[in-house]
């Protein structure tokens, strides 16, 4: 088939390496020429596993181009899947300028029947308006469908959740729609792993009520940690006998510094800021944003009971990024993190594998280490922020030695507390408890 790909960040890009890689002709189209200059030259914007290797197979056997004529977009694909940024106002409802600016851009050049297949997190309704507003600005009367096909892709593992989905939600009124896309789909679809064809409204809220059902886990669970340093209980314990629960399952039950990204944080303002719309009050969400925003700050006073003065103190962060294997920043832990420390007086000394030059953007006077154990070297305390796999396996007594007193707030809880005290650290994790019995965490 022929697609167009509206917007080449994380969304679009996968989705047209990913079918380009299943064998059709894609089309990526984004108004950031520079992005699309450096694509076109094989140049990947984002760090995300596998998708370098698709891009340049697909580009070499010339099924997967750049674009920033949106003349030539609009009439290239049968098929236009919108992935452009659906970030939040500063009133936590969703910016839909991007998605609108897309939307008259193709009544105008539209050249024929197209389906329009939303993958951008869009408040529910979004199809509807979406039709209205292309009968608008249509500059010829053509037909058209809108389908609603939200992505349930996890950056850092983006290729892989694209190309084995646990499932494939498509939202349509359209017979013809519902059969174009699910023969576009059917090569990805698995035993178990279902095509599920809903009414629009309803795809559009399963792809929020699936975020704000994650995120209500990770609150919950950093509401539970907090309670476990009150009373002595050891969060991690306490997640594993949740899970074997098979009501409850062992998933997104780690306690941290809270979530961020560009999804969770913005998805669940959205999800209230529909609410309010519509006179319903969202508690549960509106708590699960409060205690995410806590929880985000809540490492700092644990760093302020080993060292109460960080005037011209040394202190390393551990990741940057707000997730593992991924270098996107937005909304980040750390970024309020090194705030805080900066505020106090500390020089910060960061490191990340993927996220220094999303970082060096909006991050001001900090240091950039080469590896962990360079941003260790003479600093007072470490901060663990991001649960980089490489972090878990260095050698515990070098790190040790590296450092001029060997503290260590970990927000990840990546290492064991016993094995910790015993080497000699100050070592403070999230929600376990043993530390309070100690009288070692405030
Ligand atoms: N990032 C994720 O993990 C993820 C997962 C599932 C769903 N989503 C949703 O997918 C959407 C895209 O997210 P993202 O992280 O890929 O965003 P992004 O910011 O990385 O990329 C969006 C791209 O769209 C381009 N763009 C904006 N307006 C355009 C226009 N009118 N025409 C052409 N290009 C345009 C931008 O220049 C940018 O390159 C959002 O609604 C998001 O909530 C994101």
């Amino acid at each position: 088939m022929r697609l167009t790909i509206v917007g080449t960040g994380y969304v679009g890009l996968v989705t047209g390496a990913c079918f380009a890689d299943l064998g059709n002709d894609v089309l990526c189209l984004d108004i950031d020429e520079e992005k699309v200059r450096k694509l076109q030259q094989g140049l990947i914007p984002i760090y995300e596993p596998g998708l370098s290797d698709i891009v340049s197979r697909n580009m070499r056997e010339e099924r997967l181009l750049f674009t920033t004529n949106k003349a030539e977009a609009y009439a290239f694909g049968s098929i236009i899947f919108i992935c452009v940024n659906t970030p939040s106002k500063e009133d936590g409802d969703v910016n839909m300028a991007y998605l609108e600016a897309a939307i008259t851009d193709i009544a105008k050049f539209m050249n024929g029947y197209k389906i329009l297949s939303i993958k951008s997190t869009v408040p529910i309704g979004t199809a509807d308006c979406v039709k209205q507003l292309l009968q608008q600005h249509q500059a010829k009367q053509y037909d058209f469908d809108v389908v609603s096909n939200p992505e349930f892709l996890r950056e850092g593992q983006a290729v892989k959740d694209f190309m084995n989905p646990d499932r494939i939600v498509i939202g349509t009124e359209s017979e013809n729609a519902k059969r174009v896309m699910m023969s576009l789909y059917r090569s990805l679809e698995r035993t178990n792993k279902p095509i599920m064809v809903t009414d629009i409204r309803s795809a559009e809220m399963i792809k929020y009520a699936s975020n704000s059902m994650l995120s209500t886990r990770i609150s919950f669970m950093n509401e539970i940690a907090r309670l476990c340093e009150k009373v002595g209980a050891d969060v991690k314990v306490v997640a594993k006998g949740m899970g074997l629960d098979n009501r409850i399952g062992p998933r997104f039950l780690q306690a941290g510094v809270g979530y961020g990204g560009s999804c969770f944080p913005k998805d669940i303002r959205g999800m209230i800021a529909m609410g309010k719309k519509h006179g319903l009050s969202m508690d549960v969400l509106r708590a699960v944003d409060k205690v995410n925003e806590e929880q985000k700050r809540s490492l700092l006073p644990k760093l302020l009971h080993y060292l109460p003065d960080l005037h011209g103190r040394r202190i390393a962060v551990w990741g940057l990024a707000f997730k593992p294997k991924t270098d996107d920043i937005r909304e980040a832990p750390s970024l309020i993190i090194i705030e805080q420390l900066q505020q106090l007086g500390a020089e910060v000394v960061v490191f990340d594998p993927e996220a220094e030059p999303s970082a060096r953007r909006v991050l001001q006077g900090v240091t950039y280490a080469k590896n962990p154990l360079g941003a260790v070297k003479d600093c007072d305390a470490l901060m663990i922020i991001t649960e980089w796999d490489e972090f878990r396996n260095l050698d515990l007594l070098q790190l040790k030695a590296m450092m001029k007193q060997p503290i260590i707030i970990d927000g990840r809880n990546i290492y064991e507390l016993e094995e910790m005290r015993g080497l000699g650290f100050s070592y403070t994790g999230v929600g376990r408890g043993y530390c309070n019995e100690r009288q070692e965490c405030p």
